[in-house]
């Protein structure tokens, strides 16, 4: 193992300079060079290269966003091309990005992504490129691994966020909603939902009762308690209803962007009820700023065992964390996964409807929204 290529893709998280880190030092002591190319995909693609070193990587402990940049628009398998008529036909630009790494020398890539990326990754692998992937998600919605990185830290800031909330909607008797980003899984608003003691909790996993949710609040209301916070999962729904969708991003692969539910719920309950009910989206403040202690941990040990497997030859694999123990899985079993919007629920990693945080978040007295 003589040289390494390595590219942060889709959306950033907190932990992706960490993960770098990891991979240079380990590289570093091994005697191993690395090269990064920029904004994901496209580097790779265009040939957007930076020589990874001590100097360039040093300091990055503490700091969010990549180095490298990332996008998520760019699929190396289907790049759009406008024709003359205004029409977009899709091209395969694989094959050139696969002799792009063989002119470079490169003996592995490391692909730090999310589902899609991930994909991708597995693909170059078909085609003799030896790859492996590092799970990378605030929404910790891949399939393979118990927890990504960046997800903690998401909750972390999610969580400081529903604090805040809390003491303004008890000054002022409001219901105040926290729409929290996620997709198509509930985790970021279970884990922060709990972790911040939201009254009701709204996720993809269980389509919602708008009439449930209100009862959640009056109920609330007649032991005096005249505030609720609600945390709702920018994927939430009501049941029988669709998903909120804000935008479409034509040149991107996953072209859905979801949004506006916060709103939606708050609209109703406050029609409902009579109470002042506010939203407040969180955002990109979840993607943003230093990781969490326990995903600088996370993220040093999946960049460094990153390195070891390549330097044991092991390839086509995902560096994963199961049952609290360092582990891989075939980058085969990752991407066979459809986790898009609209998917099959069998094919995505989603709030357990069994998993014990649901289970004891209903015996503690939160709401989901449904009939339990
Ligand atoms: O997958 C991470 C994520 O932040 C989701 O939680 C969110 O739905 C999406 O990315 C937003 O994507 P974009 O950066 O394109 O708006």
């Amino acid at each position: 193992m003589k040289k390494i290529g390595v590219l942060t893709a889709g959306g950033d998280c907190p932990g992706l300079n960490v993960v770098l880190r990891g991979i240079m030092k380990t590289a570093l002591n091994n005697g191993i060079e690395v090269v990064g190319f920029r904004d994901g995909y496209k580097g790779l693609l265009e040939g957007d290269v930076m020589n990874l070193n001590r100097e360039n990587t040093s300091g990055l402990i503490h700091r969010g966003g990549t180095i490298l940049g990332a996008s998520n628009k760019t699929n190396t398998f289907a790049i759009p091309e406008k024709q003359e008529d205004g029409s977009i036909i899709y091209v395969d630009k694989s094959d050139e990005c696969v002799e792009r790494m063989k002119d470079m020398g490169l003996d592995c890539l490391i692909v730090i992504g999310g589902d899609g990326s991930l994909k991708s990754a597995r693909d170059y692998g078909l085609k003799g490129i030896n790859v492996i992937g590092v799970p990378k998600t605030i929404d910790n919605d891949i399939v393979g691994t118990d927890i990504t990185f960046g997800f903690n830290s998401a909750v972390t800031t999610a969580t400081e966020a529903i604090d805040k909330l809390h003491t303004t909607a008890a000054s002022h008797d409001r219901v105040l909603i926290l729409e929290v980003m996620g997709r198509d899984s509930g985790f970021i608003a279970l884990e922060s939902g709990v972790a911040g003691g939201a009254d009701v909790i709204l996720i993809p996993e269980i389509p919602y009762d708008i009439e449930k949710v209100v009862e959640k609040i009056n109920t609330r209301r007649s032991r005096g308690r005249n505030f609720s916070i609600v945390v709702v999962a920018e994927g939430a729904k009501p049941i029988g209803g669709d998903v909120f969708v804000k935008k479409i991003v034509a040149d991107s692969p996953d072209q859905i962007r979801l949004g506006g539910v916060g709103n939606q719920v708050a609209e109703e309950i406050e029609k409902r009820t009579g109470m002042e009910t506010r939203a407040t989206v969180l955002g990109y403040m979840q993607r943003g700023g230093s990781p969490t202690a326990y995903d600088r941990v996370l993220s040093t040990l999946y960049g460094s065992t990153a390195v070891e497997l390549a330097m044991q030859g092991k390839f086509n694999v995902m560096v994963a964390m199961k049952d609290n123990k360092l582990t891989t899985v075939d980058l085969d079993e990752v991407a066979g996964k459809d986790t898009a919007i609209g998917a099959p629920s069998s094919n995505r990693k989603g709030v357990a409807l069994d998993s014990d945080l649901l289970q004891t978040a209903r015996r503690i007295g939160i709401g989901f929204g449904d009939d339990q």
